[in-house]
């Protein structure tokens, strides 16, 4: 079957990103990693997707007037790209609706809460101000109400007496590179699926 292309969004260090790559070089996995995307010039994980053969590309938000530009920019590159699945990895910028809706079911994003839990910024400060006994992470479809659409997988973690935030969010992003290659090797078969009836 053929595989499908995949860009990675991100905003910075890129570890997921990284994760989705490594998984991506087994011969049965059925995404190969097209581009890696960055709003932001200073993404550590451009050098990297450079460093792979990936091809890495900045699309820097402040060089549009509005973010409908910017998604625009976006949205034209995926296409030249022949781009079939979005991964978004630490990818900071908030999508429209608009944009969100082009590319319905086939956009995914990796979040470190056990969502519904703990929408949004800080998770892990969060989750450590309430006592709360376990944290985690999770991928799940890009929908326009953020932090929201359906979950393909989670993956839960102990909180631990002594934890700080850093601590946390070490458990929590080790299990962030185990789901998120198997998360999107199940939706590109999903697809896959669906598209060979
Ligand atoms: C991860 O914790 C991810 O869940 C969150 O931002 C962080 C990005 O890390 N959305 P990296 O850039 O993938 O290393």
């Amino acid at each position: 079957m053929k595989r499908l292309r995949a860009a990675v969004l991100i905003s910075g260090r890129g570890s997921n990103m990284m994760a989705l790559a490594e998984a991506a070089r087994a011969s049965d996995y059925p995404v190969t990693i097209a581009c890696v995307i960055s709003n932001r010039p200073d993404a550590e994980g451009l050098a990297y997707a450079a460093r792979h053969g990936i091809a890495a590309k900045l699309i820097d938000h402040r060089e549009f007037a509005s973010r409908e530009g910017f998604e625009a920019a976006l949205d034209r590159y995926l296409r030249a790209e022949a781009i079939d699945l979005i991964a978004c990895a630490g990818f900071m910028r908030v999508l429209t609706g608009n944009f969100v809706a082009g590319w319905e079911g086939r956009m995914i994003n990796i979040h470190p809460s056990l969502l519904p839990a703990y929408k949004g910024l800080h998770t892990h400060e969060r989750v450590l101000a309430d006592g709360a006994p376990e944290h985690g992470c999770t991928v799940h479809q890009v929908t326009a109400e953020l932090d929201a659409g359906p979950i393909i997988l989670q993956a839960r973690v102990p909180v631990m007496p002594d934890d700080t935030p850093e601590t946390l969010a070490a458990r929590v992003l080790t299990e962030e590179h185990r789901i998120y290659p198997q998360a999107l090797a199940m939706l590109a078969r999903d697809i896959q699926a669906k598209t060979s009836t």
